[in-house]
């Protein structure tokens, strides 16, 4: 019998043949909406493989009814949507998409960055809606990137990607992680400092650290207070790290200057979301890897994953490597 694999999300059809040529594959296709959880369940309990998203939540719940469940492929370097204990104790090896979007991230962690320091989505309103009348000395006036300096929570891949592009723009750089960065040190003449002096000194905070018991929570309000009044946020990380709700008070007191964010505490938010009614914030949908080359790209590597728990290899990009000795 053929393995019998479930996509979670519509994918492109040369993803799906590809794994249709040799699994019996099923896929959730209302590409609008995210896969019901009662869904997800039932198709869990007949799986051997799931090619899954950050939206869906794989735990204990799900493993203990997936008896036949091998290997799940998250299409995302994140894996914070999946029990991993929990992963490894049911055998199911879990797989994510690294290296292939580094750069496609780091891309639009820049982007987001330019665009709220110079006010770019603003900007491109303002012209849509009919208020350019003239040109004005201070008009949507924004602040300088170049020759400023980034402070970066979370040096891991992406971070250092981040670090170049900033290198590239005269920027001064400083980093927080949990180990030293010696390339990046001697590369790109990162500094390395603690939390709070980072927080203190950057022109422009960027968190790039991965979700995890560490960081969930990482940013409260003292922690925006720490920052200087002119000081810029960027999240292209997961919403959870920040305390939401601090960040909006910190906006509103002005102890910040402003916010750009690819991503939120709950996704998708709605328009009535306090973000959105802030000049000073760009909100994006959580589209740091969102290139058609990447995108194509995380999905191959889903597809080697599950080909290779298939075949007996040792999946690529496996996360739990513990699970090899269950
Ligand atoms: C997206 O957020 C990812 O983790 O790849
Ligand atoms: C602005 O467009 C300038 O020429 O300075």
């Amino acid at each position: 019998m053929r393995p019998f694999v479930y996509v979670t999300r519509k994918v492109p059809d040369e993803i799906y043949d590809r794994l249709a040529a040799k699994y019996d594959v099923e896929m959730w296709t209302e590409s609008d909406k995210a896969v019901p959880r009662d869904i997800l369940l039932e198709k869990a309990a007949k799986a051997n493989a799931l090619l899954t998203v950050i939206s869906d939540a794989v735990d204990e719940d799900l493993f203990s009814q997936a008896d036949q469940l091998k290997v799940v492929a998250n299409m995302a370097v994140g894996f914070d949507n999946i029990d991993l204990d929990a992963a490894s104790r049911h055998g199911v090896s879990i797989c994510n998409t690294p290296d292939v979007l580094t750069d496609t991230t780091a891309d639009l962690t820049f982007a987001l960055l330019l665009a709220t320091a110079r006010r770019v989505t603003e900007a491109a309103e303002f012209v849509k809606y009919g208020q350019w009348t003239s040109w004005a000395p201070m008009m949507l006036v924004g602040t300088d990137v170049h020759h400023k300096k980034i402070g970066i929570v979370g040096m891991g891949k992406i971070g250092t990607a981040v670090a170049k592009r900033a290198a590239g723009f005269d920027m001064e750089i400083l980093y927080h992680n949990r180990n030293r960065h010696e390339v990046a040190e001697e590369m790109l003449g990162a500094q390395y400092r603690t939390f709070d002096e980072l927080l203190t000194e950057a022109d422009f905070v960027v968190c790039l650290a991965p979700l995890n018991e560490d960081t969930r929570g990482l940013f409260q309000r003292e922690h925006f207070q720490k920052m200087k009044d002119s000081a810029i946020f960027i999240n292209a990380s997961r919403g959870p790290i920040i305390n939401e709700q601090s960040l909006i008070e910190a906006l509103e007191a002005n102890e910040i200057a402003a916010a750009g964010l690819d991503v939120f505490d709950k996704e998708p938010i709605d328009a009535s979301h306090p973000f959105l009614t802030m000049k000073n914030v760009v909100a994006l949908p959580h589209i740091g890897s969102a290139s058609t080359e990447t995108r194509m790209a995380m999905m191959g590597t889903c597809c080697d994953n599950i080909e290779a728990v298939f075949e007996d290899r040792p999946p690529k990009t496996l996360v739990n490597k513990d699970v090899l000795q269950y």
